[in-house]
């Protein structure tokens, strides 16, 4: 537009409102040009928006320090009602109270699109494409508190500074800050907590944030993980586009482009990144990106923060072209819609474009913005509980916006192929339970043998079984696992897994054994055996026979007591050699191949309860198994209560061993009930079950199941019938307690929750669908459930006698959609909708509220207290309180 043009418009403005347009209007915007305070700001918008009402709307993003509004003005085409797929845009101008020329320029831009719409069209095509939004101040306290023709702020940075003298572009949440206590917004500053709900809440593509006190334009990061001053770039994935959308408003700019307009610029071609020149700790730029959608980008648009008024109209000749295309980058790339196949919007779904780690989620309306440089992508949509859709390929133009939509197919439910269906007969079972035994089944089973027996259960059920090796002995040996329940392969979200790992000293060889003939009693019951049924129907059971294949070739049959054998094929002591809690040693220092293995795989499935069988005692062993150094004894754990009923529980249901009495080997030893702690009994340093709580989060103990290191074969029926029950008892304990899911409040799983018991200084966590188990005694108890990033949540649970406690748990998350829904006082209906209601809108849910809550809501309009324009619900029957609704407060 020819300058001429604005000041003819100008001076049509001029005769309608003389006192704040008048600097703005004759030479006035050229020549006499003043700063408006916050007073003068609010009446020039407010009037901005009783004019051009089709196109403008004032709205305050929230307060200041000092009560002031924090405006920002809305422009565009259907500012009532933002057009599907419409981008938004927003200048935040001001953060730092005493940086004013930015403040200034929203004005003067305000003004510009408003008069030129319909008029000009480049404006009138932005504004009808761009749903645009003006903030002047974020920092109106700061601004009253500085002074013109101060170039740096007053001393103490009063001015630049809100009210309490917070750097408010150092209090937002920072990707590089250490874990803080309390929820994101907890401590933060009036305008910052404004400012994140805004941007968290609605879908903002892009952003500028207009500072002063150099001429450049800085991109993300702003910060890094170094403890740096500067100097060393800090790249986003997204970097080349943030370079070029700072360099498309610098190119513009006479000044900037240059890069040395202050006395200490140099910056080629007028940008910088932000780390690159200094670093921002708590910074709103890094702040849009990581935690929203929105692309920022920071203007630093004058050498000096409050230069006199004289220099504005300079200012915004410098500006006007670099703001209209930076505007106008906010079309760059694709967009489009994300629905399923009832064509209903899918919201928070990812974008993801193949290669670059940044993705954006869509809006409540399932659209989405990418913004792209001009190129070739693929790219795919996804969303919790639908299948990603396929790979799109996607040619972004100079210019153009793509549109791709995307359809989502949901997942299917899981289908349950194998639920009990009991309804055969029961066939005879021998006097083992088994449907027969042949003669062999009795023998020691070597490796060979150990596997075929494996593999012929494997082949025979291939419905309830999954044989794999999850690693390899010293010597080569797989080391076999077997898995049964009714859906094998993989853990079903909801469903505990347990295990039994036998023969981690070569030469205890008993439960090695017992977990055969458990893989054959549990095959060949499974449908006919209630018990049986049960356990495999809800649990995955992981039986691994032997952990220390090499070990067990050395033993020999009927050694009662030696040590051969005892170790790995390097005569390591499997059970000295994991991580431990107080010490590192000779026997720890160097993980060993089985050790590593197990570990490994301990932690690849969320396991709940486990038990590690050993023989040459006859003993339920509990945590912890040492003490801290210098100490002795006995050692609890947090968990002892439930420790000891699951010894007990072992113990008790084995034909012998509750009695507590010694065994011949060692006439001395006697355990009350049949269990004992650990530690108190003789300290175990590197041992795999205090390994398997601490770190894994799944409860073990150490089964001695028999006197005898190496017994005779004929001696293993009678150890099968010893333990048998035992063996099944305990792996019911699984169902104690209690577990659900850990979801966010739109059902997507959280990984990694803290589920903590009020008293107890030890918690499991949630795995990777959100699902948690926690075994726990009946009664009663306080729950609470943490996750970064949530509001955590605690409440009073009771776990019954039998069983367990079914318990879901929606966190709310601390950022996204749901701070506007915390900030609307919770109520769910504004959480998935954040909107702003027109007056219309505001009546319809008042009158909702008053039908659903007829007993403490009315809804009124004009009467002894409140005027007829002005309606009111009115709530409590004491004709006393009243909350009114308008448009401009
Ligand atoms: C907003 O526009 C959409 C279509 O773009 C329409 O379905 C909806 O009813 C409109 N809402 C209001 C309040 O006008
Ligand atoms: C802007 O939108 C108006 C109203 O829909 C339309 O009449 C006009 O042609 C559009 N102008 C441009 C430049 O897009
Ligand atoms: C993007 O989304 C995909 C699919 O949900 C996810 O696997 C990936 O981790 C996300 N990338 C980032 C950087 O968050
Ligand atoms: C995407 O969906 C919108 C809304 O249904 C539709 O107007 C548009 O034509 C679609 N675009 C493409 C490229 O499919
Ligand atoms: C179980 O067997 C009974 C009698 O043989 C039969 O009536 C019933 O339909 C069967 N139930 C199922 C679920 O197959
Ligand atoms: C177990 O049986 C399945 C199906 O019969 C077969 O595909 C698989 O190879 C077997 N696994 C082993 C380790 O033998
Ligand atoms: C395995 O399940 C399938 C499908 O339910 C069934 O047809 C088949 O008979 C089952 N096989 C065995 C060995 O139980
Ligand atoms: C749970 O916490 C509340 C509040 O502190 C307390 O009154 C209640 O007794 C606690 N319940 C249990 C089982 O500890
Ligand atoms: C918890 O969530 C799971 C999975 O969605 C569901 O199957 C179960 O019924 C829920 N439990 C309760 C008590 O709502």
């Amino acid at each position: 537009m020819h300058p001429k043009a604005i000041f003819l418009l100008l001076v049509l403005v001029h005769c309608e409102s003389h006192s704040i347009r008048s600097n703005l209007v004759d030479e006035g915007f050229l020549t006499d040009p003043r700063y408006l305070n916050y007073d003068e700001v609010t009446n020039l918008l407010k009037k901005l928006e009783a004019e051009h009402p089709e196109i403008a709307k004032l709205r305050s993003v929230g307060r200041s320090v000092r009560n002031r509004e924090l405006w920002a003005l809305e422009i565009n085409r259907n500012v009532e009602n933002r057009t599907l797929m419409t981008p938004m845009f927003k200048f935040v101008a001001n953060m730092h109270g005493d940086e004013s020329v930015g403040r200034q320029l929203m004005i003067y831009l305000a003004q510009y699109l408003i008069y030129n719409y319909g008029k000009d069209e480049r404006v009138t095509r932005l504004v009808n494409t761009t749903d645009i939004f003006l903030m002047p101040s974020m920092n109106p306290d700061g601004y009253e508190n500085s002074q013109e023709g101060l170039c740096e702020s007053k001393p103490g940075y009063v001015g630049r500074e809100n009210e309490n003298s917070k750097d408010l572009n150092r209090d937002f949440p920072d990707q590089f800050d250490p874990v803080r206590t309390g929820t994101i917004l907890s401590g933060r500053q009036p305008e910052t907590v404004a400012l994140m709900t805004w941007i968290i809440s609605r879908p903002f593509v892009l952003s500028g944030n207009l500072h002063g006190g150099a001429v450049v334009a800085s991109y993300p990061y702003d910060d890094s993980n170094t403890k740096r001053q500067c100097c060393r770039e800090s790249r986003s994935p997204d970097n080349d586009l943030f370079k070029k959308l700072a360099l498309t408003y610098s190119q513009s700019h006479p000044l900037m482009r240059e890069g040395k307009a202050c006395k200490n610029d140099d910056f080629d071609q007028g940008v910088t990144n932000g780390a690159f020149w200094y670093e921002v700790r708590g910074g709103m730029q890094d702040f849009n990106y990581v935690h929203s959608n929105c692309f920022e980008v920071t203007f630093e648009l004058s050498c000096c923060k409050f230069p006199p008024a004289s220099t504005l109209p300079k200012e915004w000749t410098n500006n006007k072209e670099s703001m209209l295309r930076f505007m106008e980058a906010s079309h760059w790339g694709v967009k489009g819609l994300v629905t399923n196949a009832n064509d209903e919007a899918v919201l928070d779904a990812d974008v993801v474009v193949v290669g670059i780690a940044h993705n954006v989620t869509t809006s409540n309306k399932g659209e989405y913005w990418r913004l792209l440089l001009p190129g070739e992508y693929e790219i795919y949509a996804t969303a919790y509980g639908y299948r990603p859709s396929d790979l799109v390929k996607v040619v972004v133009e100079a210019g153009r916006t793509a549109v791709r939509n995307f359809t989502l197919q949901r997942t299917p439910p899981e289908k349950d192929d194998y639920k009990v269906v009991l309804n055969r007969t029961e066939p005879p079972f021998d006097q083992y339970g088994f449907v027969s035994s042949d003669s062999h089944l009795f023998e020691h089973h070597h490796y060979d043998k150990m596997v075929q027996f494996l593999k012929d259960f494997n082949a025979s059920y291939p419905n309830i079984t999954y044989l794999h090796s999850i690693g390899k002995s010293v010597q080569g040996r797989d080391l076999y696992v077997m898995v049964l329940g009714s859906t094998p392969h993989k853990h079903v979200p909801g469903v505990p897994e347990f295990k039994y790992i036998a023969n981690m000293h070569g030469n205890e060889v008993v439960g090695r054994e017992l977990l055969l003939y458990l893989v054959k009693y549990l095959c060949e019951r499974y449908q006919t055996d209630e018990r049986v049924t049960r356990i495999l129907d809800t649990t995955r059971v992981h039986l691994m026979p032997s952990m220390n294949p090499d070990g067990y070739e050395i033993a020999r049959e009927g050694d009662d007591s030696s040590a051969v054998g005892r170790g790995n094929a390097k005569n390591i002591d499997l059970n000295r050699n994991f991580p431990d809690q107080y010490v590192v040693n000779q026997f720890n220092r160097l993980i060993e191949p089985e050790t590593k293995a197990v570990m490994d795989w301990i932690l690849s499935e969320p396991f709940v309860l486990s038990a590690n069988l050993h023989n040459g005692a006859l003993v339920a062993n509990y945590p912890y198994d040492d003490n801290p150094v210098g100490q002795s004894g006995e050692n609890l754990s947090p968990d002892d209560a439930i420790f000891k009923f699951l010894a007990h529980t072992y113990s008790d249901a084995h034909k012998s061993m509750h009695e507590g009495q010694p065994c011949p080997l060692f006439p001395q030893e006697r355990f009350k009930g049949g269990i004992t702690n650990g530690a108190k009994w003789y300290s175990v340093s590197g041992g795999m079950q205090d390994w398997n709580y601490l770190v894994a989060g799944c409860m073990e103990l150490t089964l001695e199941i028999g006197c005898y290191k190496y017994p005779y074969a004929k001696s293993l029926p009678q150890y099968w019938l010893n333990n048998r029950d035992a063996l099944l008892a305990y792996a019911e304990q699984v169902h104690r307690g209690v577990h659900g899911f850990v979801r966010s409040t739109i059902g997507r799983p959280i990984v990694g929750a803290k589920v903590i018991v009020e008293g107890v200084s030890h918690y499991v966590k949630s795995h990777k669908d959100g699902d948690y188990y926690r075994i726990l005694l009946p009664g009663k108890y306080n729950l609470t459930i943490e996750a970064l990033g949530y509001e955590s949540y605690t409440n009073e649970i009771e776990v019954p006698a039998e069983g367990t406690l079914d318990y879901n748990v929606s966190l709310m998350k601390d950022d996204q959609l749901h701070w506007a829904s915390a900030y609307d006082f919770g109520i769910d209906e504004n959480q998935y909708h954040p909107k702003y209601h027109t007056n219309q809108e505001l009546y319809g849910v008042m009158a909702q509220l008053e039908n659903r809550y007829p007993d403490t809501a009315a809804f009124q309009s004009g009467d002894d207290y409140v005027s007829m324009t002005l309606r009111s619900l009115k709530i409590t029957d004491q004709v006393s309180f009243f909350v009114h609704f308008s448009r401009s407060s």
